[in-house]
C-alpha cells in the first residue's frame, strides 16, 4: 500500500479539495482507495454525505497513535493507496500522518502566506526522511505570479524546481468548488474540463513518483500476502494454544 498525505499549515489551500480529486482520479485509474481524514473539520465526511455512495470510504483517524496500526490493517486488507487529508496547522495527528508516509503532498496557492507556511511542513518531512512535494494550487493561467511562487518555494526547500514542484500546477476554477458541493470530484462533475485533465495528471505525476507500475503493485501484493500467511503459520493453532495452557 502507498500512503499520501496532504499537509499544510495554511488553512484553505486546497488539501482537501485535492485529496478528493486525487482518490478518484487515482480510483478511475484501477486503483483501491481509501480516504482518511485527520481534519475534525469534516470535510470529506461532509462531502461523502452528499455524494449518497460508498464506492470512496472515508475514514476519520484523530489520534496519532492510532496512525501506525491502522495503516498496517489497510495494507493487510490488500488496499492499494490510502489518501490522507490533514487539517491546517501542524497537529500531533499531521505529524504521523507525514511520519508514515510515502509522499507528503504540501499544497499552496501562489502567494507569499501559503509559502511561508510550508515551511513547517517541509522541516516534518524532511525529518522523518519522507518524500515530499510542492503542489501549486489556484494558480492564475498563466503570469509572472506563477513563476515566482516556484521559484520561491524551490529557493526555500535549497533545490530545483523540477525536483520539488509536483506537475502540473492546478489553477483556479469554479469546477473545484461546484464539484465538492454535489459530492463529485471533478473528474465526475466535469470530466472533460481543464480542472478534470489536470487533476487526472497530477495523479500520473504522482503514479511515476511513486513508481506505482502495474508490475510494481503486483511485486507488493505478493510480497504482502506473503507475509499474512508467514504471520498466520507463526502463529500457534488454536488446539496447540488448548495443549500448551493445559
Ligand atoms: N484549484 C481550485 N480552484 C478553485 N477553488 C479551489 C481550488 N482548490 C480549492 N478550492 C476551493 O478553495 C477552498 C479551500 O479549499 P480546501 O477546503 O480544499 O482547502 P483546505 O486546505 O482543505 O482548507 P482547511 O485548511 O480549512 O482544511 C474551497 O472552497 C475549495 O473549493
Ligand atoms: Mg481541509
Amino acid at each position: 500500500m502507498h500512503t499520501i498525505v496532504l499537509a499544510t499549515q495554511k488553512g484553505g489551500s486546497g488539501k482537501s479539495t485535492l485529496a478528493i480529486g486525487l482518490a478518484l482520479a487515482a480510483k478511475q485509474a484501477g486503483f483501491t482507495v481509501r480516504l482518511i481524514e485527520t481534519d475534525p473539520q469534516g470535510t470529506l465526511s461532509n462531502w461523502q454525505r452528499r455524494r449518497n455512495s460508498d464506492d470512496i470510504v472515508v475514514e476519520p483517524i484523530y489520534h496519532a497513535a492510532d496512525f501506525a496500526p491502522r495503516l498496517t490493517m489497510l495494507a493487510d486488507s490488500g488496499l492499494q493507496l490510502a489518501i490522507v487529508d490533514t487539517a491546517a496547522g501542524l497537529s500531533a495527528a499531521t505529524t504521523a500522518a507525514i511520519r508514515y508516509s510515502d509522499l507528503c503532498l504540501i499544497p499552496a496557492r501562489p502567494s507569499v502566506a501559503d509559502i511561508e507556511a510550508t515551511v513547517s511542513t517541509l522541516s516534518v518531512a524532511r525529518a522523518w526522511k519522507r518524500s515530499y512535494s510542492f503542489v501549486l494550487n489556484q494558480t492564475p493561467i498563466r503570469g509572472q505570479r506563477i513563476d515566482n511562487a516556484a521559484s520561491a518555494l524551490a529557493e526555500e526547500a535549497a533545490l530545483d524546481v523540477a525536483e520539488v514542484l509536483a506537475r502540473p500546477l492546478i489553477v483556479m476554477r469554479n469546477d473545484h468548488q461546484d464539484s465538492l458541493a454535489c459530492g463529485l470530484a471533478v473528474s465526475e462533475f466535469a470530466p472533460n474540463g481543464k480542472s478534470a485533465d489536470e487533476i487526472r495528471g497530477l495523479w500520473r505525476w504522482i503514479e511515476a513518483r511513486l513508481d506505482l507500475s502495474a508490475g510494481n503493485l503486483l511485486i507488493d501484493q505478493v510480497m504482502s500476502a506473503a507475509e499474512c500467511m508467514l504471520h498466520a503459520a507463526s502463529e500457534p493453532a488454536a488446539d496447540e494454544t488448548t495443549t500448551l495452557a493445559s
